[in-house]
């Protein structure tokens, strides 16, 4: 009987509102915003009030070059701390600004990250306050490209950045498209909004470090003939939320996908599949190897008995409305649960009514150690969602919160019940 209710918002960071924080990791970390020359400067001073309004403090630290693009007035005002540009600061104490700097950062955040920023921290150049800092640092280095495309692409920008990845730096994009110099490919800047995210995302806890995780997202489509199905409203963006959150934890994830229009997250590897007997059998050459298995998807219960070939035309029935014979599909999750050596496995209930009940029900059926309630109401193609989730010790409600703060929560309980 499931009579106890422990509401995870005492314990998810940041709930103390109602909701679930997105930016629970950011807050109070202190971030060292570096900005090098480019005209993506400008874009640095939303980064820096969406980091501040996410929680973190931000210490901000210009090269020469970039304060030709942007003043450091900019980033005093929004910071509310002042800019610091020179390496022979002689008002600080001890003329170490380069060390007191890197010691004080959580994590040193180069953007935009010009092509000769790369190359100097590529090779441990040290000739302004910002290089000498990034040399002297403790914490993470993350740095976001931005340049022209023929400076991407350069051989020599190209094998910086390799160097820099295998030194354990993170770079974030550079994103292609259009170019403040007119021309076109890779080497913008990634927007502040998809910094902000991936700085979120690069501080979640790797609690589920090198664990193979296998995922269904999305709706399956069952062919009535060969332009017609049945389908559903899935939009997949719970499943895909939760393959994004579970990879930043560190997971080795592969994600079987009903057909959608979302974008594989960084990282997850991706199978398309469109029926149940598509995503039944990529997921059962699967699941053997996998430890833990999470069912997102809205998997058709049933398929046509007998999908015709060609077009069906409704001239040739005169009129006489078709008759479609339904056949049974596999149940995935039920199968996976009752291998021999099952991975722990989770289940999603979407309900429209009596949620507890038939959550419940579904994880006892199912012989799963946890099931995800959520009513469709709440959150079906929505970018929020409200989650109960039900295990052996009772009903968990997730204050309501963006599908990926939900998805993060959740990756957390997992972690907590493999623990
Ligand atoms: N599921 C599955 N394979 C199926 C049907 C469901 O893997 N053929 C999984 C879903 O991904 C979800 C869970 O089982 O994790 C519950 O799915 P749902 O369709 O809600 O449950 P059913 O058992 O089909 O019950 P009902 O449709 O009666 O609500």
């Amino acid at each position: 009987m499931m009579n106890d209710v422990d509401d995870l918002s005492s314990t998810t960071p940041g709930a103390s509102s109602g909701n679930v924080d997105p930016c629970a990791e950011l807050r109070g970390k202190r971030i060292l915003l570096g900005v090098t020359g480019g005209i993506a400067a400008y874009k640095a001073a939303e980064l820096t009030r969406l980091l501040l309004k996410s929680g973190a403090r931000v210490q901000v630290v210009m090269t020469g070059a970039a304060m030709r693009f942007v003043t450091p007035v900019t980033f005093q005002a929004l910071s509310g701390e002042p800019v610091c540009t020179d390496l022979w600061d002689a008002g600080v104490g001890n003329n170490m600004a380069h060390i007191n700097l890197s010691r004080d950062a959580d994590a040193i955040l180069v953007a935009p990250a010009s092509a000769d920023f790369l190359a100097k921290a590529a090779h441990g150049l040290a000739d302004d306050l910002l290089s000498t800092l990034v040399l002297a640092r403790e914490c993470p280095l993350l740095a976001a490209p931005a340049m022209n495309r023929q400076m991407w692409e350069n051989p020599a920008t190209q094998r910086n950045a390799q160097s820099l990845r295998a030194d354990g730096v993170e770079l974030l994009g550079p994103a292609c498209g259009e170019q403040a110099c007119g021309e076109s490919g890779a080497g913008r800047m990634l927007e502040a909004q998809e910094i902000l995210e991936a700085l979120i995302a690069f501080f979640q806890p790797k609690v589920l470090a090198k664990k193979k995780l296998l995922i269904t997202a999305g709706p399956t489509f069952e062919a009535i003939d060969p332009v017609r199905g049945i389908t559903n409203l899935s939009s997949g963006k719970m499943g895909y939320a939760l393959a994004r959150a579970a990879s930043e934890a560190g997971a080795e994830v592969t994600l079987v996908s009903g057909p959608t229009a979302l974008a594989a997250p960084p990282g997850v590897l991706r199978i398309d599949v469109v029926s149940a007997a598509q995503m039944y059998e990529e997921v059962m050459r699967r699941a053997q190897d996998s430890e833990i298995f999470i069912a997102v998807a809205a998997v058709a219960d049933y398929r046509p008995a007998h999908p015709a070939s060609e077009k069906l035309k409704k001239d040739e029935r005169e009129g006489v409305p078709p008759l479609i014979e339904l056949q049974l599909n596999p149940d995935i999750l039920a199968e996976v649960a009752a291998l021999p050596r099952p991975p722990f496995c989770v289940g999603f209930a979407a309900e429209s009514r009596n949620l507890a009940e038939y959550a419940a029900r579904k994880r006892e059926a199912k012989k799963i150690p946890l099931i995800v309630g959520n009513l469709i109401q709440d959150g079906l193609g929505g970018e929020n969602n409200a989650l109960t989730l039900f295990d052996a010790a009772g009903a968990h409600p997730l204050p309501p919160g963006p599908k990926i703060a939900l998805a993060r929560a959740l990756v957390a309980h997992i972690a907590k019940l493999l623990s």
